[in-house]
């Protein structure tokens, strides 16, 4: 099992969403997966209708109990285990991280969630996990070009070499309007665009464990070219 934390010390920022709809892309791939409210103000469990207790695959939790969930989960064959996290205390972020296979930074494209995001990175690395920025609530691109506020946070992360999500998610209604309806914008609208940037990020995530389990298959890889030349 591999185990995602969606997590930012900004409110607003979108881990809710993104945990929501990242949750039901990995279903509808077929990846059986359980989507973990760790965030007391329960706007995951809220959004998605679940019922404590229900033995659904939406479960209310908290930062102390998530040990015991994901030992569970992993026991009864679950594949991905998603965190929806608070915005505080540390400490409960901190649990979430050190749990976590990869931790999803969700970032708006603005000086102060960047400065956080880079924070809150550096909190990650301490803890020896593997983290990706993404960039969310971001404004459209026109003509292929990206927004100054976006081109400016990709150019800083890039600078300090944090991996970013290859798409980042625009603001548009449909997060909000299939999240209304308790649903991920893959569901809600398949063929939409927010679909695909959901679809994208699934990907970007998966590929971060496939990455995860080559540098031993690299390294043989390698081996026979360097003998060859
Ligand atoms: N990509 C997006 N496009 C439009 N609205 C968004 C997007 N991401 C989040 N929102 C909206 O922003 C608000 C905060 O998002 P939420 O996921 O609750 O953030 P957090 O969990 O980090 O506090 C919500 O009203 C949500 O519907
Ligand atoms: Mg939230």
């Amino acid at each position: 099992m591999k185990t995602i934390a969606v997590i930012s010390r900004k409110g607003g920022a979108g881990k809710t969403t993104l945990a929501v709809n990242l949750f039901a892309a990995l279903r509808q791939a077929e990846r059986r997966t359980v989507l973990a409210d760790a965030d007391p103000l329960r706007s995951t469990s809220e959004a998605l209708r679940a019922t404590p207790g229900d033995g659904g695959p939406v479960v209310e939790t908290s930062a102390s109990k998530l040990f015991a969930l994901s030992t569970a989960s992993a026991r009864s064959g679950v594949e991905r285990l998603v965190i929806d996290t608070p915005a505080s205390p540390e400490a409960d972020i901190v649990a979430a991280i050190k749990l976590a296979d990869l931790c999803l930074i969700v970032a708006r494209p603005t000086y102060l969630d960047l400065s956080a995001a880079l924070k809150t990175l550096e909190l990650v690395r301490q803890l020896s996990t593997r983290g990706m920025v993404v960039l969310n609530q971001c404004p459209p691109a026109r003509r292929g070009a990206e927004p100054r506020s976006v081109a400016a946070t990709l150019e800083t992360l890039r600078f300090s070499g944090v991996p970013v999500a290859p798409r980042a998610l625009r603001a548009r209604l449909a997060y909000q309007n299939a999240i209304a309806r308790g649903q991920g914008v893959v569901d809600y609208e398949p063929e939409g665009v927010a679909a695909a940037e959901v679809r994208s990020l699934a990907a970007a995530v998966e590929q971060q464990f496939v990455a995860e389990a080559a540098p031993a298959a690299a390294n043989d890889a390698a081996a026979p070219r360097r003998a060859r030349s």
